[in-house]
């Protein structure tokens, strides 16, 4: 199959591209910048979802379309990207007889009133009622994500810690499943991906500072109201219907030691 991923430069992006690649699919990168080290065995093509630049041309003859855009940012500001940008691409995929959108979206955004989940309800949406038949996916947090806002947060010696729970997962097994999901044709709504275990994010931050050798106080983050009450639910772990796999967060730390403290720092 030929099969355009969009931001396949990125965190996901990247995993997806690989997989496409290794069971032989003709791929397509899209993003606004190449990838470097150029993708094995894809070629990139410039877009943006944003103004539609480039997205028809590069659109042209592929069969499905695997959607991994993403920006930083409160939701208002990922709207651009994820929202009308969306909605670019799908006129464009339309335009171009693609068949097939696979979209991604993050497990609990119904549930935890975040600015940047109301924005990707909106994309869901948007897909839904969009003009290309589609299958969507929610996965839960990448091991990557936990291991950004760790390392954002430790040089203060602090760790955010509570007791409600995530499953992160390794995006290589997402990109698995999306890989089948591609192969399979539309089928709309899919079951959600998640890590092997769901566990509190205290442990979770815990296993961080061991993996990394920091010793970091574990601050309880100031959550009220509905936030709080939907993580404490577990808004954030699918149900039993989810696909669950790949190397859990401290397996995944192992595999990426990242760049440790002296021993001696780590002490003080
Ligand atoms: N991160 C998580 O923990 C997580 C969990 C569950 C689901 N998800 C979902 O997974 C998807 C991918 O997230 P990610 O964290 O892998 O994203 P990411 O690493 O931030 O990558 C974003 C990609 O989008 C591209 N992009 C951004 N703006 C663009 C534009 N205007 N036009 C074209 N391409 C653009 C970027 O390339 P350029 O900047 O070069 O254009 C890059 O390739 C998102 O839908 C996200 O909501 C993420």
């Amino acid at each position: 199959m030929r099969i355009a991923v969009v931001g396949g430069t990125g965190v996901l992006g990247r995993a997806v591209v690989a997989q496409l690649a290794e069971r032989r699919h003709d791929v397509r990168v899209l993003s606004r910048s190449a990838p470097a080290p150029a993708a094995l065995g894809a070629s990139h093509h410039r877009v943006d979802v944003v103004t539609g630049d480039g997205l028809r041309d590069a659109l042209g003859c592929v069969d499905a379309v695997v959607d991994a855009t993403n920006t930083a940012g409160s939701g208002r500001k990922a709207a651009p990207v994820l929202v009308d940008g969306c909605r670019h691409l799908l006129d464009a995929e339309a335009a171009e007889g693609v068949e097939h959108h696979l979209a991604i979206s993050i497990v609990g955004i119904d549930a935890v009133p975040f600015s940047y989940y109301r924005t990707k309800l909106a994309q869901e949406a948007v897909v839904e009622q969009g003009p290309v038949a589609w299958s969507l996916v929610r996965a839960t947090q990448f091991h990557q994500l936990l291991d950004l806002v760790f390392t954002t947060t430790a040089p203060a010696w602090i760790l955010p810690a509570m007791s409600f729970p995530l499953a992160p997962v390794d995006p290589r097994f997402l990109a698995q499943v999306l890989a089948d999901g591609v192969e399979a044709g539309a089928r709309g709504r899919l079951p959600a991906v998640a890590g092997p275990t769901a566990q509190p994010l205290d442990e979770l931050a815990r296993a961080w500072g061991q993996a990394r050798a920091r010793r970091t106080l574990r601050v309880k983050l100031p959550l009220k109201g509905a936030v709080r009450r939907a993580l404490a639910a577990g808004a954030l772990v699918p149900d039993d219907e989810a696909v669950r796999g790949g190397p859990g967060f401290e397996a995944w730390l192992r595999e990426h030691p990242g760049r440790q403290l002296s021993v001696a720092r780590a002490r003080t």
